[in-house]
């Protein structure tokens, strides 16, 4: 591993791993080519932007030309890829951006990647990696009491998104068993932490419970989620890249597996804590029933016992210091929240998907 092409790395997960990657792998150098949707963002990565193994390359991961091009100019070995649309609310009000990005998007990837490492033997075949940062939903939805997913679980993907992730994980299984691609595959729970974009759960609910805002939950907000620090997911995608086995999937997941209401109950527990003196205590008064997304999954467990055993990768937050550090991330950055509310996009999306709920 010594040029590691990150797709995606100015959204939430992306730009975690590559402030991870840098900091682990002093002789790595990272290529971060983002297309910078309104998902991106380059205040996720002013610490790292004059670090000399750091560049990064505004484009689109559906230019086949232009990532041909990019592969060769750097000598890329190893790909990690997260570029992708990622929220599910909007696949369901435009599910089109999601075909295109994670489907075609994918597909570009992989077949530049087979141009110039397998068809013309860019680089030796031992040393090259793609990597694909997949998820849970691809695998459907749980009922009570029924166990936890293994690598082994039918696909069974509900919403747009969902069937796009799941798209692209069949496209790459398909280029390592057809074209020999050594390629590595992780589907994790979910994440949160520094930098997520607050049209997720928790940062959104974060942010409205400190501007005494309502708190939109879903439904009857006994969904449940397992939920992962986005550090413990880089940590674990770092150590398949060095240990994972090449045509193996992997499951990461938090051991966390609380409702959604019980998750916005401890946001706004911690915050009338931290906030001596806010005006909106108890900060639950602010929690407000809404339609229930269409299509919502019950219930995501991932069972991490093949990880665990095979390449020793736990998680290391409890859910609760987890939420803590995240409420104080959020608290102690109103600059990079400021910027990221003022975007157009997500005020139009605050419109999109809540006011007529
Ligand atoms: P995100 O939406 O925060 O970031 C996505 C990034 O991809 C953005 O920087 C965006 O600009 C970029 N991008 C989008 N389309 C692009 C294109 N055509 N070309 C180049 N760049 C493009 O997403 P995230 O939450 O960080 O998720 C990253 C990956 O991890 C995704 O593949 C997602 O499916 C997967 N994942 C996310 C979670 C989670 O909880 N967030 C959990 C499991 C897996
Ligand atoms: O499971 C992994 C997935 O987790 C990733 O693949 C996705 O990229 C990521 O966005 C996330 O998907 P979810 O749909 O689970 O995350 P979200 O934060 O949107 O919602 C979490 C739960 O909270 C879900 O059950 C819906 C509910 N919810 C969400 C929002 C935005 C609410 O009740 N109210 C809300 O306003």
């Amino acid at each position: 591993m010594k040029t590691v092409m990150v797709t995606g790395g100015a959204g939430f997960i992306g730009s975690n791993f590559i402030h991870y990657l840098l900091r682990v792998e002093p002789d790595v150098q990272v290529i971060n080519l983002d297309a910078l949707t309104y998902a991106g963002s380059l205040e996720n990565l002013v610490d790292v932007s004059s670090n000399p193994r750091y560049t990064f390359v505004q484009g689109d991961i559906c230019d086949a030309v232009f990532v041909d091009d990019l592969l060769r100019q750097y000598q890329v070995d190893t790909v990690v890829h997260f570029a992708a649309e990622s929220h599910v609310d909007r696949s369901i009000l435009g599910p089109r951006q999601f075909v295109e990005t994670n489907v075609m998007g994918t597909f570009t990837l992989l077949d530049a990647v087979r141009k110039y490492w397998i068809q013309e033997k860019g680089l030796p075949l031992d040393d090259v990696r793609f990597h694909h940062v997949s998820t849970d939903e691809v695998f459907g939805s749980l009922s009570a009491g029924e166990a936890a997913w293994t690598e082994e679980s039918s696909y069974a993907p509900n919403s747009p998104y969902a069937a796009s992730k799941a798209s692209s994980d069949h496209l790459v299984r398909s280029y390592g068993h057809t074209f020999g691609l050594p390629y590595t595959l992780t589907n994790c729970s979910n994440n949160y932490g520094p930098f997520q974009f607050p049209e997720k759960l928790i940062p959104l609910i974060i942010l409205n419970a400190i501007e005494g805002k309502p708190l939109p939950v879903y439904g009857d907000g006994q969904q449940i989620r397992d939920w992962l620090h986005v550090e413990d997911h880089c940590e674990a995608i770092h150590l398949v890249l060095k240990k994972g086995k090449t045509g193996s999937t992997y499951n990461i997941g938090g051991e966390n597996q609380p409702a959604n209401l019980t998750i916005v109950e401890t946001i706004c527990d911690i915050l009338d804590e931290v906030l001596t003196d806010a005006q909106n205590k108890p900060h639950k008064n602010l929690i407000n029933f809404v339609t229930d997304r269409p299509g919502h999954d019950r219930r995501y467990d991932m069972d991490i016992h093949k990880i665990n055993t095979e390449l020793g990768w736990k998680p290391r937050r409890t859910l609760a210091q987890g939420l803590l550090d995240t409420v104080n991330w959020y608290l102690s950055h109103p600059d990079w929240v400021a910027v990221i509310r003022q975007k157009q996009e997500y005020k139009g999306w605050m419109d999109a998907n809540y006011k007529s709920r």
